[in-house]
């Protein structure tokens, strides 16, 4: 077993976090995470309204009676998210972890802490990880140039952004982005953090609630399969690499609005790719740890593999790699 500041802060047996995933982090991975020992994140905004979040967190609790928490994206979306509801559905529901990512979290902390919650914030640069630890969150989740999703506009990978932190961050932290087996969680933990998150792994699992297709082509695509699209908005999101990315890129190029090129990369459309496994039909987040994975595991047999293979490479080709 690997204990660390994180293990004992956020009471889970494995240092290991299945970030908030829109359209994916649903009551199946997130309970079978936490069933397997990990830390899980329900997406909040993956449901329609805070009450459609309050029966998810109910039909969690049905699934585990572990801990898990909810991610919260406070990004600012074309179509106006009411935030401050979906944290009290949060509250109301007893949830007691919460992954904040996208804004500064501070409006929300007040009302978090009063109500007993940890809250660990999704940086992407050694800046607002510093901010963040100032307001007040209890962890950072640090996402690094590899990672699905928002990379922020720095494109600093994790070999630098990583220790870069850990010299200016007391607050435990946690690895994000790129990581996928064991040989990460003990690079992170060499790297100054105490534990690692994933996104891209975790959607390459049986109980992941997406369409078998998707799960194939995590396989089989490699590190070079992702895009990054909205580089000229400053609003980069790494996505797998398919035809909408590529033309979504080339709109850019030609000076087209976000309310041009919008329709194309809804987010409904990426929704349908996970329902429907139509590779091609809208944008969806994928990492350049694609070139990591290579099956389709459990949840519990890829955290278990993870964990017995960090102790493995630690207690025996890094021990012995230290000259008598
Ligand atoms: C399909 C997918 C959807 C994601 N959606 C969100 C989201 O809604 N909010 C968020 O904070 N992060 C989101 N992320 C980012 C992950 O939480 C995590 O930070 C990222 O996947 C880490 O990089 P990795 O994919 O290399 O493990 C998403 C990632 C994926 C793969």
């Amino acid at each position: 077993m690997i204990k660390t500041r994180f293990t004992e802060m956020f009471g889970v047996k494995h240092p290991i976090v299945q970030g908030g995933m829109q359209w994916v982090g649903r009551a199946e991975l997130t309970s079978a995470v936490a069933n397997a020992g990990a830390l899980g994140f329900l997406t909040g905004l993956t449901q329609p309204t805070p009450d459609d979040l309050r029966k998810e967190i109910k039909r969690c609790r049905e699934m585990t009676d572990k801990p898990f928490g909810v991610n919260l994206t406070i990004l600012p979306t074309l179509v106006p998210r009411p935030y401050d509801e979906y944290m009290d559905a949060i509250i109301d529901s007893g949830v007691k972890i919460v992954e904040t990512a996208g804004n500064n979290p501070k409006p929300f902390l007040p009302k978090l802490k009063e109500a007993g919650i940890k809250v660990i914030h999704k940086c992407t640069s050694v800046r607002h990880g510093i901010t963040a630890e100032r307001i007040g969150v209890d962890a950072i989740s640090m996402d690094g140039f590899e990672c699905a999703g928002h990379p922020g506009e720095d494109d600093i990978p994790n070999l630098v952004l990583l220790p870069a932190a850990a010299n200016v961050i007391k607050i435990p932290m946690i690895a994000s982005g790129g990581f996928a087996d064991a040989r990460g969680l003990v690079a992170a933990l060499a790297l100054g953090c105490e534990g690692i998150n994933m996104g891209t792994r975790f959607m390459a699992t049986k109980e992941a609630p997406i369409h078998d297709k998707v799960k194939k082509a995590l396989v089989e695509s490699d590190e070079r399969s992702t895009s990054l699209i909205f580089r000229t908005l400053r609003n980069t999101s790494r996505v797998y690499g398919n035809s909408v990315a590529k033309k979504a890129i080339e709109m850019e190029h030609e000076g087209k609005t976000i309310k041009e090129i919008g329709p194309l990369v809804a987010g409904t459309r990426g929704k349908v790719v996970y329902e429907t496994g139509d590779l091609e039909y809208g944008i969806w987040s994928a990492g350049t740890c694609m070139g990591l994975i290579h099956d389709i595991p459990s949840c519990r047999e890829l955290i278990e593999r993870i964990v017995n293979e960090a102790e493995a490479i630690i207690r025996s080709r890094l021990e012995r790699s230290i000259a008598a």
